[in-house]
């Protein structure tokens, strides 16, 4: 019987323990009162975190920083310092970024095409240091295009537990639509797979070829994009939004699966206007631990940054 009773008190101690002190009201908040769409982020080494986002206040890759993941300061610095040959300087979107294991970032993101312009090509850029504000120096080469699809955007990193790297991205099979809403809101609508691409560990050499893990059906109106990838308790879970950003039916949902290849289940929608008095929130990318995210949601000025914190339990993620 003491063994129990040892047990027993040994639980609630610990239970008690690991209960924050301080429990701040549920849901997300307002990050950066500015535009800030599509977000993506890094931790750094020393507990720092740094957020990345689509072109605007005259940066082409905007970078904001935070010491707690609550409150977030835009910095004025451009992240993408030179760019490659084939893309123009305009209209870089949806940035990601990872730290290799020497200790380099590498920065994703989604470039116009000097050689069809209006549409986009997945690049990626290193970063001079080991800091991740960068500067980033693009490298020589596109990451992915196709072009003939519409191209591509949206890329994000996802390091699984094994050691094996990956990115993600969206082939923009929209932008080649028949207009309507995000130009694919007319039949025959065009897809828009999600891609998984394995990478070497320089982050930036593609291993094989892409693998198709996600396109839209008809609950997702014109379009799938923003995927993010992460591992948690043996269970991939891939966030993506549906609709186009300009509507009120943009939002975050995810699917799940056991094998990072899949097939992926449908696990519905996380977030959506009206929850916590959002509008269209999307763009979501979730902490490879687990426990934070951040997204954009409609504002007076844009897309503003937004943070939540998100817990995962059974294969269920919730907004808390
Ligand atoms: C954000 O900025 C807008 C316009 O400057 C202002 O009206 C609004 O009150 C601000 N919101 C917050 C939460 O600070
Ligand atoms: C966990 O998820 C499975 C499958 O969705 C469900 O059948 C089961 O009831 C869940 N268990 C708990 C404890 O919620």
């Amino acid at each position: 019987m003491w063994l129990l009773r040892f047990i027993f008190a040994a639980v609630v101690i610990l239970v008690v323990v690991a209960s924050p002190f301080i429990k701040r009201d549920g849901g997300p908040r307002l990050a950066i009162n500015v535009s800030f769409p599509d977000p993506g982020f890094v931790g750094d080494q020393s507990g720092m975190w740094y957020a990345f986002a689509t072109n605007g206040n005259g940066k082409r890759v905007q970078v904001a920083s935070s010491m707690d993941f609550e409150t977030w300061d835009l910095l004025d610095i451009e992240a993408l310092a030179t760019l490659s040959l084939w893309e123009t300087d305009v209209n870089h979107w949806a940035p990601d970024v990872v730290r290799r294991y020497d200790g380099k970032y590498v920065l994703y993101y989604a470039g116009e095409a000097k050689e069809m312009i209006g549409h986009h090509c997945v690049g990626a850029a290193i970063s001079e240091g080991e800091d991740p504000k960068g500067p980033y120096n693009a490298q020589p080469n596109a990451f992915a295009c196709n072009l003939d699809q519409g191209g591509s955007i949206d890329p994000s990193g996802f390091l699984d537990r094994d050691g094996t790297r990956y990115v993600v991205y969206k082939i923009d099979g929209n932008s080649i639509g028949n207009g309507g809403n995000c130009n694919n809101g007319i039949p025959p609508l065009k897809s828009t797979p999600i891609m998984l691409q394995e990478v070497a560990e320089d982050a930036v050499t593609p291993v094989g070829e892409p693998i198709q893990i996600l396109d839209r059906d008809d609950s997702d109106g014109p379009l799938v994009e923003a995927p993010n990838l992460i591992l948690w308790d043996d269970t991939y879970f891939l966030f993506y939004s549906s609709h186009c950003f300009n509507d009120v039916m943009y939002d975050v949902r995810y699917v799940t699966s056991g094998s990072i290849t899949g097939p992926y289940t449908k696990m519905g929608q996380l977030l959506k206007t009206g929850d916590y008095g959002l509008i269209s929130p999307g763009g979501a990318t979730a902490c490879i631990c687990g426990d934070r995210m951040l997204f954009h949601a409609n504002c007076d000025q844009g897309r503003c940054l937004y943070q939540t914190s998100i817990e995962i339990n059974n294969g269920t993620v919730s907004i808390v």
